[in-house]
């Protein structure tokens, strides 16, 4: 039987990309907001790191960010070898409405070294969500701040849970799920493991990312989104 494929990286023939549609029905972006959903933060060796919205203009960036992934990193986000994104792919990873699809890119010294994405799967509060990161980049928490943040921008936009696609033999993806302090839980079939996970702040959540900030040299650097969710914070936008 054929292994299944996470349906935010299924790679669709042109006109038939999943959520087609979303950028131009969704708000519109406006600089305040990508303001605001942008964050410094600190890598586990206290480097800066700088997560932002993406924007159709890293079509460049993220293709050639694609380009120097191992084949390994490429089989583990799709789940099979991917040597190129199309430019159907470009254009559909690159716009997002920033609310039911939504993608961050962590840049370290102006350079993209990651993206971490989620999109709603239609009609639920379950968003999926898939994250990579450049080989020389791993390791050092950027994933970990790309689930936090998108966890942070998909509840307050009411998005409750986060689903995941990954292969059974993923240990730093699962380890990410399973160290960010949600609720996560994980069935394996076919060489896979899905993940599902409420994304409430809940306690458990906010002392797990307490004490990844305390641990990173420097803690966060104080730019805006510092992921600080509001006590009791509830979904809405
Ligand atoms: C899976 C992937 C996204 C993880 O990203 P990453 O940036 O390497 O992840 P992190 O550095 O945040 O976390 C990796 C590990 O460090 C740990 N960690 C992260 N920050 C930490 C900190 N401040 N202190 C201690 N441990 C920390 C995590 O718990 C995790 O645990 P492990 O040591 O047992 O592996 C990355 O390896 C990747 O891009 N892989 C290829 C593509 C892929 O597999 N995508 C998944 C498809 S959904």
């Amino acid at each position: 039987m054929p292994r299944p494929r996470p349906t935010i990286g299924a790679v669709a023939e042109e006109n038939e990309l999943p959520g087609d549609g979303a950028a131009s029905s969704g708000p519109s972006a406006d600089g305040a907001l990508l303001a605001r959903l942008a964050a410094d933060e600190r890598l586990r060796s206290g480097a800066p790191v700088h997560l932002r919205p993406i924007r159709p203009a890293d079509a460049e960036a993220l293709v050639s960010f694609h380009d120097r992934l191992s084949t390994e990193a490429v089989y583990r986000r799709y789940f099979f070898s991917h040597r190129h994104l199309t430019p159907a792919e470009v254009e559909h990873f690159t716009t997002v409405d920033y609310v039911d699809r939504m993608a961050l890119v962590a840049e370290v010294d102006g350079r993209l070294v990651a993206v971490g994405r989620y999109e709603r799967l239609t009609g639920t509060a379950t968003a999926e969500a898939a994250f990579v990161v450049a080989d020389e980049f791993q390791r050092q928490g950027i994933g970990t701040l790309l689930l936090e943040h998108l966890a942070e921008r998909a509840w307050s936009v009411g998005i409750t849970a986060f689903s995941a696609q990954t292969l059974a033999e993923n240990r730093e993806m699962v380890s990410v799920f399973v160290a960010s302090g949600f609720p996560v839980e994980m069935s394996s079939a076919e060489g896979t493991v899905s993940v599902a996970f409420s994304i409430a702040p809940g306690d458990a959540y906010r002392q797990a990312r307490d004490t990844r900030r305390a641990s990173a040299a420097g803690g966060p650097t104080g730019g805006s989104g510092d992921g600080s969710w509001p006590d009791g914070a509830a979904p809405g936008r």
